[in-house]
């Protein structure tokens, strides 16, 4: 069954962010761009975003006559709307009367006006000034036949360190600690150094003027900047819901430090987000399979297709270098989002504007005002492609494998200390294992260590450091039930508060489900390198850490080959109840895990659309629906491919021609519908 954005409009949506405010005193300029947007193969503009000081000039003074023009005239031209929320920056006025909607920086200085997401998500002024706006757009917009969902705020992000919201902070661990400083104290480890609390309103932020040791504080201190950011935009959409029930997104900004992810997508009904990659950089081939990481994360936040809010038409201005989009890559960057499970390809932005800070970001039109650009074209065959392909929309990718990235377990380990203390690289070790999935065109979900597991094959979590008791049982059971969960080194090390378990790593029963005891764990020099000798005869090198393992019923399937732990474990498995369970006790400085995935996976049977190796930076991934199954075949290297076996019969739903093989430009990408 194919799951819509708006059910009223079961197609893609091809467009993006429009600032028509900007050209209030140009009204041609408004119709030109009407008739441009046809002409770009474009379906949708996302208006409001930045509009409050327009549509409330002074405090309680409504005036929406810009947006009922413009939500009109873009009706006319056959465009739908996805309509903002004004929240992401305020008019002028509203700091000037209530300062305690300016946000407080961490030395404890309210910020003045200025730039924009300054604001304090905790002030209750700043809350009944944005539910107030909110309610009244959808009450004038909300059933209007062109809109098609909300798109709350801008980018939600930051913290304040104002005293309102250290105010909550407390509210928020009473709530916690059932009101006992105790189990405060205790879940805090307090007295370390003697920093006992004996009572909650003796608790501030850790910021670096005071608090900073308490790693338990700390970490609570992130749940509370995110849990309040969720909280401020459930205010916003419970505003909405007086008048509309339209589909509502926010635009996430990459998987943002202080934003859990998965509690903010329990509030709302579509996911979206904006991607800037780096493409044609140093971090190209990174950029190929961390943007498939993403759109994966993103995709399985509510299991649905997501929605490309924003993405740089040609470039981007904010880079240190910003350089354009080679031939083929705006095209084959937006199918990527949609091979992902995107049911969007949206831009930042629509029309370049004249002045301020983006007035060189890359827009569909550009300041020579025509079609006849490079970008422009290229805009205009991306929405070829989408229209040929629009029966793709609504589908999902099959999914065997999961990977988890956690957040709470990123805040803690970077707050660890110990290990490597500068960077854990986290994110880098999660997206080294993604990249053995993408390269075989292997769709992997994108889950946090709180997931049902129960529907996966294979379960990879690399540096699991935070495991709670939910966690241990939860993978206790997967493997008991017949699951592979491949872990690695730093598992189980401490629970929700960032206390160590005691009795071994990793934590309690996981010792069983693995087979292994975790003794020690060797730091290594960037310099440094040990060796590491797999069963199959092959040599790897492993890198920044090395862990000193004992199986404990677990077989072992390779070993260290130097340094004095030299015949120790270097990777176990474990047969437990129907499953299996893999340790791997060092950081891969090589294709260790290549090889090992590809084994696991051979084992398993789960392979991508395609079964062959295909060549370096070339990928295929699938979306599929009842007998309906799509094929996407993308190149992210700057070379040609010729001749490509699709192993199967398809159409190229561009060309209609029958294919069954494929040849590809560089940059380029071709879809397939399986006959
Ligand atoms: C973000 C914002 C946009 C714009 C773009 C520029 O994603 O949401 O308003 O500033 O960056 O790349
Ligand atoms: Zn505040």
């Amino acid at each position: 069954m194919r799951k819509y954005i708006n059910d009223s409009f079961p197609h893609f949506l091809h467009g993006g962010d429009y600032n028509p405010e900007q050209w209030i005193a140009n009204k041609e300029i408004w119709d030109e761009d009407m008739r441009l947007l046809g002409e770009a193969n474009c379906n949708e503009l996302t208006v409001g975003i930045f509009s409050w000081a327009t549509i409330e000039p002074e405090e309680g003074k409504y005036d929406f006559s810009f947006l009922d023009e413009i939500i009109e005239k873009i009706h006319n031209a056959g465009g739908k709307i996805v309509l903002a929320t004004p929240t992401g920056s305020r008019p002028r006025w509203m700091a000037e009367k209530y300062p305690e909607v300016l946000r407080v920086a961490e030395n404890g200085q309210r910020n003045l006006y200025g730039t924009r997401h300054n604001h304090c998500y905790t002030s209750p002024v700043y809350r009944e000034k944005a539910a107030a706006i909110n309610r009244r757009l959808a009450e004038r917009y909300g059933k209007h036949p062109a809109v098609v969902a909300w798109h709350i705020s801008n980018e939600y992000s930051g913290r304040c360190y104002c005293p309102l919201c250290e105010e909550k902070f407390r509210e928020y661990l009473r709530k916690k600690f059932d009101n006992d400083i105790n189990k405060l104290n205790h879940a805090y480890w307090s007295t370390f150094w003697s920093h006992n609390y004996t009572s909650f309103d003796q608790i501030e932020f850790p910021s670096s003027r005071g608090e900073t040791v308490i790693h338990g504080l700390n970490v609570d201190f992130r749940r509370f900047v995110s849990e309040m950011t969720i909280d401020f935009m459930s205010e916003e959409i419970k505003a909405l819901r007086e008048f509309s029930d339209l589909p509502a997104t926010t635009n996430l900004l990459r998987p943002v430090y202080d934003l859990d992810h998965w509690k903010l997508a329990k509030v709302l009904d579509v996911i979206s987000w904006d991607s800037y990659p780096e493409w044609h950089s140093p971090r190209h081939e990174n950029e190929a399979y961390e943007r498939g990481f993403y759109h994966d994360h993103y995709r399985t936040l509510k299991n649905r297709p997501f929605m490309l809010m924003e993405s740089a038409p040609g470039l981007v201005n904010w880079m240190e270098f910003n350089k354009l989009k080679r031939p083929g890559m705006d095209r084959l960057a937006a199918i990527q989002a949609v091979a992902h499970g995107s049911d969007t390809v949206q831009y930042f932005q629509w029309r370049k504007g004249r002045g301020s800070s983006e007035k060189f970001h890359g827009a569909v039109v550009d300041h020579v005002g025509t079609s006849d650009t490079r970008v422009f074209k290229a805009v205009k065959a991306t929405g070829e492609t989408l229209k040929h392909i629009d029966e793709i929309c609504g589908t999902m990718p099959e999914v065997k494998v999961a990977l988890i990235y956690d957040i709470e377990n990123r805040w803690a380990l970077d707050d660890s200390q110990g290990f490597c203390r500068k960077n854990k690289k986290y994110f880098e070790t999660v997206t080294t294992y993604y990249k053995a999935f993408w390269k075989r065109g292997i769709t992997v979900d994108i889950v946090n260590a709180h997931a049902d597991l129960s529907k996966y094959d294979l379960v990879v979590a690399p540096m699991l450091y935070m495991t709670d008791k939910d966690t241990v049982e939860s993978f206790t059971k997967y493997v008991e039930n017949g699951g592979t969960l491949y872990a690695t080194y730093m598992l189980g090390m401490v629970d929700e508060n960032d206390l160590c378990y005691l009795g071994g790593f990793p934590a309690n029963g996981l010792k069983d489900v693995f087979g292994i005891w975790n003794e020690e764990i060797d730091t290594l020099y960037p310099q440094d390198s040990a060796l590491v000798k797999c069963n199959c005869g092959k040599e790897f090198v492993a890198k920044d850490y090395c862990e000193i393992v004992h199986a404990r019923g677990a077989k072992v399937l390779a070993e260290y080959a130097s340094e004095f732990y030299a015949g120790s474990p270097a990777l176990t498995v474990n047969e437990y109840g129907k499953g299996k369970a893999y340790y791997q006790t060092f950081r891969d400085g090589g294709d260790f895990w290549d090889t090992i995935a590809g084994s696991i996976l051979a084992e398993l049977d789960i392979h991508g659309p395609i079964k062959a190796d295909l060549p370096e930076l070339v990928t295929a991934h699938q979306r599929q629906d009842g007998d309906d199954f799509y094929l996407f075949v993308e190149n992210y290297s700057g070379k040609p491919v010729e001749n490509l076996s699709l192993e199967g019969e398809y159409i190229d739903m561009e060309t209609g021609d029958k294919a069954t093989s494929v040849s590809l430009g560089e940059f380029d990408v071709k879809i397939f519908k399986k006959i």
